[in-house]
């Protein structure tokens, strides 16, 4: 809906009322069209204001409505309309102007916003309570199609347009400005001074205010400029196509009239709004909301558990990820301890800490008290905290002493977490005394930039204690996915299998080379070789010495097989030869010295594969780009399904939201359960069947229950499955 009323005698005022962010549906795109024709109607009125109700200006189209019949007046003629009237129209922006919103203002004649004043605090610019200008339309596979990318480079020039556009970047206020974006901006109410601003500008002439009027600012070399700007989105879009239109319909602004470039936005919409990827996308950018519904076996649930208050937090151990957790518990406004025992690892933290919280400061535009973190070598310094984070090796031995020490260290109702990859919370929670306060909180290195955390509860975990660390994640930047306890959780179990079965494919006559290739251009940053170089393989070495199975003593067929089934010990010998990755220059590939980045092929792998084969009489065959996707990614999805079925995560968007933020997952791609929904179940289950006839020695081939149940339940679509979960369970 849209309000109309007529304020300081002559300014028609057009108030947009859908909360919570006004987004242009149906009713309320029916409700400016006909304030719009009220006030131009009106001869009393001489100038128009447009804003939202409570603050917000407008977020967008509305995203419940994609997908369905499309009904009410359309958005393009709408704007149309607005910007060819013969009364002058302001758009008085607060909060945000995003999407839609935006496309919406720049039909307006002018643009106002308000933004408070400029604070610098020790060298460091502060800007808080902006209003948020941005076309996100590229984040959802589509474009901004109601003149979006034909209006703004007109209006701001080609290059800076560009970069809006395909990147999906918010800007704020004050930035908006000095692209020229806005008018004007204010610290005082923006209606207020929009409604000012009308009544000063009735009767001027709008000749020079019409922006689909304007030509775009010529630019030298337009052909070199959009060949480097669509490699530049090529590069970083990994596949997806949305960015790849925004370019060319960015182009279309520079080079055609703008009803051809209209026309050009619409064609290229039209393809991107039918997509898998956009598709994709908006449901990814459901399941990212649905994560933070969480729900346990148990019952505990996002509605129903309170969290409790964190004003104070230590971390225990240090290390890699100490360091990381003890930057984004202090950005997120936390006092920390940070306790270390040994006193060289101390020294390097005190320095380290301090220069990472720095720069991200800098990139964030904000300040952090450095004072809000005190180092300690003693843990009785967390005797006062509210929650502890420990990070210390992962050794069972060692967490089990922490734990105990803290359970008597700490005030009893301080909730113990761990940030274990792999070992028991339950077996951690058995060592305190309050049991029922002691989770896993899983970060993901480096801990202050990835997004991911997956909060494990416990059999005896608290429903308090899971909503307290799924807020604190939240509060930390982070999205916080609640799984359940088992062997590497969600991710990295599912992890695991991609991995063996990458190690299997070089067995059988692949190399690393393809095997990336291959990953990487279905969209992962990096192939699973090049990501473990990176990583190090000496990490995942070290929990199969201490799991019994990196046993390279072994001989014959019992060199390949432990426990009844296939193993590979590829990695366990890479790591015998010392080759950890890139930290020791040697890994899967080479590197031009320990910790290069750039890795290269290595005649020396190659060679050692051909002996490793021959040595176990392994016929190296040639192996295709399909079977390396279907391989790696089928037995990852497999692993999720049991997953599911034992209700370690409760819905498949939980596991989506994992492989995207935590593994690189590509997001056009919607994560690994709505991969296998866009692919088929029975497709999937098809090939795992044929894949496991071929390798009976790996069991986990086999299609696991729960996908074979919801193929024999007609294959239901993504957002239905959890009826089919849920039927399972009660028959439990
Ligand atoms: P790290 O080896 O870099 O650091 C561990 C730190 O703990 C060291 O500085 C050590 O001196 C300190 N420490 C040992 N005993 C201590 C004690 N009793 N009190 C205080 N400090 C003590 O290890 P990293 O990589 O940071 O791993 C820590 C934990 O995080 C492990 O449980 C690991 O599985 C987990 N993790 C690691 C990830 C990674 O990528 N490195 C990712 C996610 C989880």
């Amino acid at each position: 809906m849209a309000q109309y009323r007529r304020v300081s005698g002559s300014v028609g005022l057009i108030t947009l009322q859908n909360p919570p962010v006004n987004a242009l549906s149906a009713s309320v795109r029916q409700g400016i069209v006909d304030s719009v024709k009220r006030a131009l109607g009106d001869q009393k009125v001489k100038s128009v204001v447009i804003c939202g109700q409570n603050g917000v200006f407008c977020g967008g189209a509305d995203i419940r409505e994609f997908g369905r019949q499309m009904s009410g007046p359309p958005l393009v003629p709408m704007i149309h309309d607005i910007e060819a009237a013969n009364k002058p129209v302001v758009a008085a922006i607060e909060g945000s102007a995003l999407g839609g919103g935006l496309e919406l203002a720049l039909g307006c004649h002018y643009r106002i916003s308000h933004s408070k004043a400029v604070v610098y605090h020790c060298f460091i610019m502060t800007m808080s309570d902006q209003a948020k200008l941005g076309l996100p339309e590229v984040t959802l596979g589509l474009l901004p199609a109601a003149g979006g990318t034909q209006r703004l480079p007109r209006l701001i020039g080609v290059p800076a347009a560009l970069n809006l556009i395909t990147t999906g970047r918010h800007v704020t206020a004050a930035e908006a400005l000095q692209l020229g974006i806005l008018d004007h901006v204010t610290e005082h109410n923006t209606v207020d001074v929009a409604v000012k601003f009308a009544l000063s500008v009735t009767g001027e002439s709008l000749d020079g205010r019409r922006i689909s009027s304007f030509s775009c600012a010529p630019l030298s070399d337009l052909d070199s400029l959009f060949e480097e700007a669509m490699l530049k989105v090529r590069s970083a879009a990994r596949g997806a196509i949305a960015p790849v239109a925004c370019v060319q319909a960015v182009r279309a602004a520079a080079t055609l009239p703008y009803a051809q470039g209209m026309e050009r936005e619409k064609e290229l919409m039209a393809t991107l709004f039918h997509s898998g990827q956009a598709r994709a996308l908006q449901y990814f950018f459901f399941a990212q909301r649905a994560v933070g519904r969480w729900s346990t076996p148990s019952g505990a649930r996002w509605d129903t558990s309170q969290p409790r208050p964190v004003r104070k937090a230590a971390v225990i151990g240090l290390g890699t990820m100490g360091r990381g957790i003890t930057v984004a518990l202090a950005q997120a406004g936390l006092s920390v301890v940070a306790v270390e025992t040994h006193a060289k690892q101390l020294m390097e933290a005190t320095k380290a800490v301090p220069s990472m919280l720095k720069r991200g400061a800098v990139r964030g535009g904000t300040t952090i008290e450095p004072d809000s973190i005190t180092y300690s070598q003693n843990l009785q310094a967390v005797a006062d905290v509210d929650l502890v984070i420990e990070a210390v090796f992962e050794d069972m031995a060692l967490k089990e002493k922490v734990f105990q020490q803290l359970s008597i260290i700490c005030k009893p109702d301080t909730l113990l977490c761990t940030n274990t990859s792999s070992l028991d919370v339950d077996h951690l929670a058995s060592q305190t005394r309050h049991p029922e306060l002691v989770v896993g909180m899983h970060f993901f290195a480096p801990a202050h930039v990835m997004k991911l955390l997956e909060v494990v509860y416990g059999r005896r975990s608290s429903p308090a204690a899971v909503a307290t660390a799924m807020q604190l994640g939240k509060k930390m930047g982070k999205v916080s996915v609640a799984v359940g306890n088992c062997r590497g959780f969600a991710g990295n179990r599912m992890l695991k299998r991609y991995l063996e079965q990458a190690f299997f494919l070089l067995e059988e006559g692949a190399t690393p080379e393809l095997v990336d290739r291959a990953l990487e251009e279905f969209g992962f940053p990096m192939g699973v070789f090049r990501m473990s170089d990176l990583s190090g393989l000496d990490v995942g070495w070290r929990v199969r010495k201490a799991d019994g199975l990196a046993d390279t003593s072994l001989t014959g067929t019992s060199a390949r097989v432990r426990q009844g089934c296939r193993y590979s010990p590829l990695g366990d010998l890479l790591c015998e030869h010392g080759r950890f990755g890139q930290k020791t220059g040697r890994g899967w590939y080479q590197y031009d010295k320990p910790g290069g980045r750039v890795a290269k092929s290595d005649p020396w792998l190659h060679n050692f594969l051909d002996e490793y084969r021959a040595r176990h009489g392994l016929v190296p065959r040639c192996i295709d780009q399909q079977e390396v996707l279907e391989r790696c990614l089928f037995v990852l999805i497999n692993e999720g399904f049991q997953i599911l079925e034992e209700g370690i995560a409760a819905g498949p968007e939980d596991i989506d939201a994992i492989y995207v933020f935590g593994y690189g997952w590509p997001r056009h791609r919607g994560g690994p359960m709505f991969y296998a929904d866009m692919v088929g179940l029975e497709r999937v289950v098809e090939r795992l069947e044929r894949y496991h006839q071929a390798h009976p020695d790996v069991p986990y081939l086999q299609p696991s229950g729960l996908l074979r149940r919801l193929v024999a339940n007609g294959s239901p679509p993504i957002h239905k499955w959890r009826n089919v979960i849920k039927n399972r369970n009660s028959q439990l």
